[in-house]
């Protein structure tokens, strides 16, 4: 492991526009560079690199990052192969951990071999299936009676294994890969004399891409029909690089329409996937053939919260792969499903119809999943009162599975009406399946904290102040009711981007009575008085992390330019994701120099000063109101509990009261800031 030191010197010498410009070619523009995007097609130069910022940030793809990501992701390198890579370019000699480095670059160099050898295997497998005639003729010809394209073929790497006994194998050995690599890579086996064998044999070959486009593993489909071999695919088995449970195939060439199309499509196999690509749909990719895992799920959360899942007409496979669905709603995924004629899978619905078809056919028959399956359970359970019951129960357990409210209650609307029933029955046994789950988990996150004693949600005195806003419940503490909304999400963002963009500027000046010294008040001391002041604490740890990371900074740091592009390359990727991702490129509207550029006293100034002033308060007032939003769902939560005592119920109904009421004054003092 290179050490933190090491680092920490690298990061403070490089320049984000050298590193950007040894690959993409960079023209000034005003403070920053411009050129053309290098991860997304392009003509115009959508990709801006900031010196200041030490970032860059593409304004069509999203793409953005700091030197190390551009690295990563351009040249698809691993952290410390950039890392190692910046020193050698800016002349900076790496230490290394002495203890962990021998076994970690070990491992590192065994994982680099793999994907070396099945680099070659791929490339051996591809020249086969093209230039042999075994390869044309059996490999090709079988593509081919397939439908798949020469482009098709080319661009997923596919290949053929000729079917002697070791053809591979030999050639492999020949170039000097290590029989253990092969065998490592499930390439090649060994039989019981000692004779090694090509594993993949007579088969058609599908390589695996990981989501940086290399090679992983493979898939082998069988063609001959003799039934001597029973498995219609041999794929890799588990190893250094390859874990099953952390690949999905075709997220290398997905993720990009994924990224777009702000959806993905699951489907079970490779040819799914391929077919659907020919068909011109390529935000897809094949769990192959289980129910996802929870690594799978990731690498789609990382770019859509969409997923709809592709279903042939086989009812019994429909059933089953329902019950893990319930996982991917308690993620927040929204999912839907498009069920395909009987008797067909993505594979032959694509290749019997043209684009336009199966791309108007997804979009009109993919169905919410909950509503699907609501669906499918009622013709099910037919006029079965019995069976209609438990049904029920069972759509309403996956209802509260669905973290929004408001998603919730239209579930609830529309199986009322499926069903037949009332809003209010439903409402009533969904409240209980909340409830049940809302405590479940409160129990683990107490757990989690280690909480000798359960707190009880309601407790401490109502305190009105006349100027302050008090909590009536500490509501960062109970993460589990707490609703955490977007919107106070987004007032708490804009509080840290407050900071991050206007901390070092003096908002308020000195007055006259205070010491000579003094600077006057800036944005970042006044906006720390103030959450003193009134108790504002954040509700995203990750926003939390960063607002005290930049207290520290800014005590220390006089510049904040050089502050946030100690964010940028923070240690922790979330800290610099998120800032590199929020920080606009462009210079802030209120110039950090504005005391030297203008008299403090001239009207422009002023005027800028009362603007900043504004936003400050409005920012600040807005997050109290949230936080009081928030405070009141959570009393409603507590109020819409079954069996509460009366008196929790009369204290909870009161504080309610006394929260809109402080509601509605900060509405008030809002309404005054913007408009003045
Ligand atoms: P399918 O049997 O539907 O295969 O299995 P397919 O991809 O559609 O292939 P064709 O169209 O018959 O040629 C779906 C997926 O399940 C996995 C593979 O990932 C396959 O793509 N599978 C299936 C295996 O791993 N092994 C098997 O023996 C069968
Ligand atoms: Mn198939």
């Amino acid at each position: 492991m290179i050490k933190q030191k090491s680092i920490d010197s690298v990061m403070a010498a490089v320049r984000i526009e050298e590193v950007v410009g040894d690959f993409v070619s960079l023209r000034k523009q005003g403070q920053d560079f411009v050129g053309i995007c290098p991860f997304h097609d392009d003509k115009n130069p959508s990709m801006h690199v900031s010196p200041r910022l030490g970032i860059y940030k593409c304004f069509v793809c999203d793409a953005a990052g700091n030197p190390v990501k551009f690295l990563m992701e351009h040249e698809k390198m691993s952290y410390p192969e950039a890392i190692e890579y910046l020193a050698k370019k800016y002349g900076i000699p790496l230490e290394y951990e002495r203890t962990e480095s021998d076994e970690e670059r070990q491992q590192r160099t065994l994982r680099e071999s793999l994907l070396i050898v099945n680099e070659f295997a791929q490339k051996y497998f591809m020249e086969q299936l093209r230039t042999t005639e075994e390869g044309k003729l059996m490999g090709m010809a079988y593509l081919k009676e397939r439908g798949f394209m020469d482009a098709t073929i080319d661009k997923f790497g596919l290949g053929y294994c000729p079917d002697g006994w070791d053809n591979f194998t030999k050639a492999a050995l020949e170039k000097g890969y290590k029989e253990e690599y092969l065998i490592e890579l499930g390439l090649t086996g060994k039989s019981q004399s000692g004779k090694l064998y090509d594993i993949y044999r007579g088969r058609v070959i599908f390589p695996i891409h990981n989501d940086a486009g290399k090679i992983i593993g493979f898939g082998g489909r069988i063609l001959k029909k003799d039934g001597k071999d029973p498995r219609k695919y041999v794929n890799s088995r588990e190893n250094t690089i390859y874990h099953k449970s952390d690949t999905l195939y075709g997220i290398y060439f997905a993720k990009n329409a994924i990224h777009k199309q702000q959806n993905v499509y699951l489907v079970e196999g490779y040819t799914d996937v391929i077919s659907m690509h020919e068909s011109g749909v390529e935000n897809v990719v094949a769990s192959s053939g289980t129910s996802l895992t929870q690594g799978q799920i990731r690498m789609i959360t990382k770019r859509t919260q969409n997923i709809t899942v592709l279903y042939d007409g086989d009812m019994a496979g429909i059933k089953a792969s329902m019950r893990g669905i319930d996982m991917l709603l308690e993620q927040g995924l929204k999912i839907r499903v498009c069920l395909l004629p009987d008797g067909e899978d993505p594979d032959s619905f694509a290749k019997k119809h043209r684009d336009s078809e199966l791309q108007e056919y997804l979009a009109s028959e993919s169905k919410d999943f909950l509503l699907f399956k609501a669906d499918i359970l009622s013709k099910e359970a037919g006029n079965d009162p019995i069976k209609r019951a438990s049904m029920v129960n069972e759509i309403l357990k996956s209802i509260s599975c669905v973290k929004d409210n408001i998603e919730r209650a239209f579930y609830v609307k529309e199986c009322a009406k499926l069903f037949d029933l009332s809003e209010n029955d439903l409402n009533l046994n969904l409240r209980r399946f909340v409830w049940e789950k809302t405590k479940e988990q409160g129990r683990v996150v107490q757990h989690q904290q280690q909480q000798v004693q359960q707190p009880s949600i309601i407790d401490g005195p109502v305190v009105v102040e006349e100027q302050g806003v008090p909590h009536l419940i500490d509501s960062t503490k109970h993460p589990e009711l707490s609703q955490q909304t977007d919107l106070l999400y987004e007032a708490e963002k804009d509080l840290i981007l407050l900071m991050l963009n206007y901390g070092n500027l003096v908002i308020y000046e000195a007055s006259k009575n205070e010491e000579e010294n003094s600077q006057g008040l800036r944005v970042d001391q006044y906006v720390c008085n103030e959450m003193q002041k009134e108790d504002i604490r954040f509700h995203y740890p990750l926003l939390e992390k960063i607002f005290d990371k930049y207290v520290d900074w800014a005590s220390y740091i006089g510049n904040q330019d050089q502050i946030i592009r100690n964010f940028t390359l923070a240690e922790d990727p979330q800290i610099s994701e998120f800032v590199i991702r929020n920080i606009p490129v462009e210079e802030p509207k209120f110039s950090n120099h504005w005391k030297d550029k203008y008299d403090i006293h001239t009207h422009t100034t002023r005027n800028n000063i009362r603007i900043l002033q504004n936003q400050v308060q409005n920012i600040i007032l807005t997050l109290k109101l949230r936080i009081l939003e928030n405070d009141a769902t959570i009393i409603q939560k507590i109020l819409d509990q079954e069996g509460l005592a009366e008196e929790d119920m009369m204290m909870a109904l009161q504080q309610l009261n006394t929260l809109n009421q402080l509601k509605k004054e900060i509405s008030k003092r809002l309404n005054r800031v913007v408009s003045r």
